[in-house]
């Protein structure tokens, strides 16, 4: 008679494993990205072989005896465009049916958490990391996906395409420890909760005393609450379309009621101090 299998062998059976992430990078700058890449969990995924990552050299399809990749703006203007013909020409090269290709833009779609899910879920990214002053306009029609990382202009795509690219290596099953990812799913759409390491006190501050009780539910009551806190305080936009449960919308009533209770406090010690009427801050 044969053994039963352990829960963990059941896993291993059940478990298709998943085709390696492949990524492609193209621009002008192929050390920008190579560094960073090989480094800490980039450089681990690659290293388990749960993502390849390719950084191609967009010159090498530039185009005459100078490899010339970019040119003047029709209409006049300042400084240098990317020409549409290296990227196409690139891109039949590099494209499968299975691509999607992603044009790194201050104007383009506002990278979010989500969005790195969505592209962790992908067998093949493709990213083009534009120079210079920008893009000729019909590359835009190349493409499947603009991305932006956030509104500031950065002097190319290349640090972009290192947000999106670690943001994404990072959800890949396997890249970081499940604990991890269990606690960020624990408070997704929500700011991290305080932590602490030793000492015990630090210049007068101490570390709450609940997470040193070994009270485990305590402990978890007590980071949700101050996740929600911190978010309600630094980021309550986040809030704002967020599905709660019954246990957070309860904690976030706690906090209101201990927040307006503080800034009331705060508003009364000020008029004790100016002697002027007591009116709570809305922070
Ligand atoms: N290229 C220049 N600025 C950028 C930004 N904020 N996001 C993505 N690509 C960019």
């Amino acid at each position: 008679m044969t053994a039963e299998p352990s829960a963990g062998e059941v896993g291993a059976l059940v478990k298709t494993p998943r085709r390696p992430l492949d990524i492609e990078i193209l621009t002008l700058f192929p050390a920008m990205l190579q560094a960073p890449l090989a480094e800490s969990i980039p450089g681990r995924v690659q290293a388990r072989r749960l993502a390849t990552i390719h950084v191609h050299d967009l010159r090498h399809w530039g185009l005459g005896r100078h490899k010339s990749v970019d040119d003047y703006t029709y209409g006049g203007g300042a400084g240098m465009v990317l020409r549409p013909e290296p990227v196409a020409a690139a891109l039949d090269e590099i494209r499968r049916p299975d691509s999607l290709v992603v044009l790194l833009d201050p104007g383009g779609e506002v990278f979010r958490q989500a969005r790195a899910h969505d592209l962790a879920e992908r067998p093949h990214l493709v990213f083009i990391c534009p120079r210079y002053e920008g893009v000729d306009e019909r590359i835009r029609s190349l493409v499947d996906l603009e991305l932006s990382i956030g509104d500031y202009v950065l002097s190319g795509g290349e640090i972009a395409a290192l947000v999106v690219v670690d943001a994404v290596l990072r959800l890949l099953p396997g890249a970081i420890d499940a604990e991890s990812t269990a606690e960020e799913s624990f408070t997704a759409g929500l700011l991290e909760y305080p932590q602490y390491t030793r000492p015990p006190v630090f210049r007068e501050m101490p570390v709450p005393a609940v997470l040193t009780s070994g009270h485990h539910e305590a402990v978890r009551k007590w980071r949700l609450k101050e996740s929600l806190r911190r978010t309600r305080r630094r980021r309550p936009d986040l809030l704002e379309n967020r599905p709660m449960t019954r246990e957070e919308a309860k904690l976030l009533g706690e906090v209101s009621h201990e927040e307006s209770g503080a800034a009331l406090e705060a508003a009364q010690e000020r008029a004790v101090q100016t002697d002027a009427p007591a009116e709570p801050s809305t922070d």
